[in-house]
């Protein structure tokens, strides 16, 4: 079977992790990325002899005269790629929807756009499925991800009847951080519930989930404390079984110095991963407790990485190349390295 052609357009903090995830698999082609700044990642990107493209005749245009040598634009780009992975700042993916359907380009949105650009809001594990052959989908956001893959596995084994989440977000990523963020406060978010909780039910729609959250002076990854309240009593040992039957979650814990998201981000590093990424749900171990119906949960949700496995598997998925959700999932987590704990 032919590799499916991949395009990525914005090669920013979810792009380029894309872009490598892409080229790692054995059914993808990374055919080109795009994008409109001309700055030192875009350098390090044609010096990686990555196809460089400019999203704008602007663009390109700045590409040569900086000596990126672009292969054309955006145009170009998407005449040679079967699905683009659409990684532009939030809001501006929708812009280029049109652009991808007038060419026939299937089109994979981030969490940044809303639901209604696709009406289909995709986490792998949840419904892969739904999204066979699809022209269109959104990858939901970070903490979306995290908290579907969570509550999806305690509600593959019956153990959901509602949620209550405190979510405390990161507030800059590593890159931008000398541009904005905070110090000494924290910003809970004016609307309850937040965002998170409705988005996830764009995915697992009789959630019972109400999430606030507030963002922090911390740029490494997001933390969440979830609350469930299972319809039976249930016990530590079987939320651990449900986690650990679940991809993408990998157990951390405080007892062995993995206290806080530092000590997860430095095993990512000294496991020698791309980025210091960790793609999986890090739960802590040691705050899983268990008291009759009320399940309580700490874990951490790396928000630069943790969508990367679920954009591989929805171009498998729109594309229509495998259509088991479990193998689709295993070749992904095989290609770039998961682990059910860290280290
Ligand atoms: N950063 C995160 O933690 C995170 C996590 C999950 C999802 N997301 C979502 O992923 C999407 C991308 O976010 P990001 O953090 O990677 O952003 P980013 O700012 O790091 O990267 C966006 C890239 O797109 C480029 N760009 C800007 N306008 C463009 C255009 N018109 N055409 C092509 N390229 C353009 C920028 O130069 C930049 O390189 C957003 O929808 C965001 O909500 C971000």
């Amino acid at each position: 079977m032919r590799a499916t052609r991949v395009a990525v357009n914005g090669y920013g903090v979810i792009g380029k992790r894309v872009a490598d995830a892409v080229a790692l698999q054995d059914d993808m082609e990374l055919v080109g990325v795009a994008d409109v700044a001309v700055d030192y990642r875009l350098s390090l990107a044609a010096a990686r002899n990555l196809s460089l493209f400019g999203s704008t005749a602007d663009a390109t245009e700045a590409m040569t005269q900086a000596g990126l040598a672009p292969a054309g634009t955006l145009h170009d780009l998407l005449g040679r790629a079967d699905i683009v992975v659409d990684a532009t700042p939030k809001r501006v993916g929708a812009t280029n929807k049109a652009r991808y359907d007038a060419l026939g380009v299937k089109a994979i949105f981030q969490g940044g756009e809303p639901h209604d650009l696709t009406g289909l809001s995709f986490v792998a594990q949840a419904n892969y499925t739904q999204a066979l052959g699809h022209t269109a989908a959104r990858v939901v956001s970070c903490n979306t991800t995290g908290l579907v893959r969570m509550l999806g596995a305690l509600d593959s084994r019956g153990l959901l009847e509602s949620a209550r989440a405190v979510l405390l977000r990161r507030a800059t990523d590593p890159w931008e951080s000398h541009t904005s963020g905070m110090i000494n406060t924290l910003m809970p978010e004016p609307k309850v519930p937040s965002h998170q909780g409705p988005d996830a039910c764009t995915v697992l729609p009789d959630l019972d989930l109400v999430t606030v959250a507030a963002a922090g002076p911390f740029n490494l990854a997001h933390v969440h404390f979830v609350f469930v309240t299972a319809p039976r009593p249930t016990s530590r040992d079987e939320v651990l079984a449900a986690l650990g039957a679940a991809p993408r979650i990998a157990l951390v814990e405080a007892a062995a110095g993995v206290e806080a998201p530092n000590a997860v981000i430095e095993i990512a590093r000294d496991l020698g991963r791309p980025r210091a990424d960790v793609w999986e749900v890090a739960v802590w171990a040691d705050t899983i407790a268990v008291d009759d119906r009320e399940v309580v949960l700490t874990y951490m949700v790396h928000n630069e990485s943790i969508v990367v496995p679920e954009n591989i598997d929805a171009v498998r998925a729109l594309s229509g190349t495998e259509p088991d959700p479990a193998t689709s999932i295993a070749a992904t987590d095989a290609n770039l390295g998961m682990r059910a704990t860290l280290p």
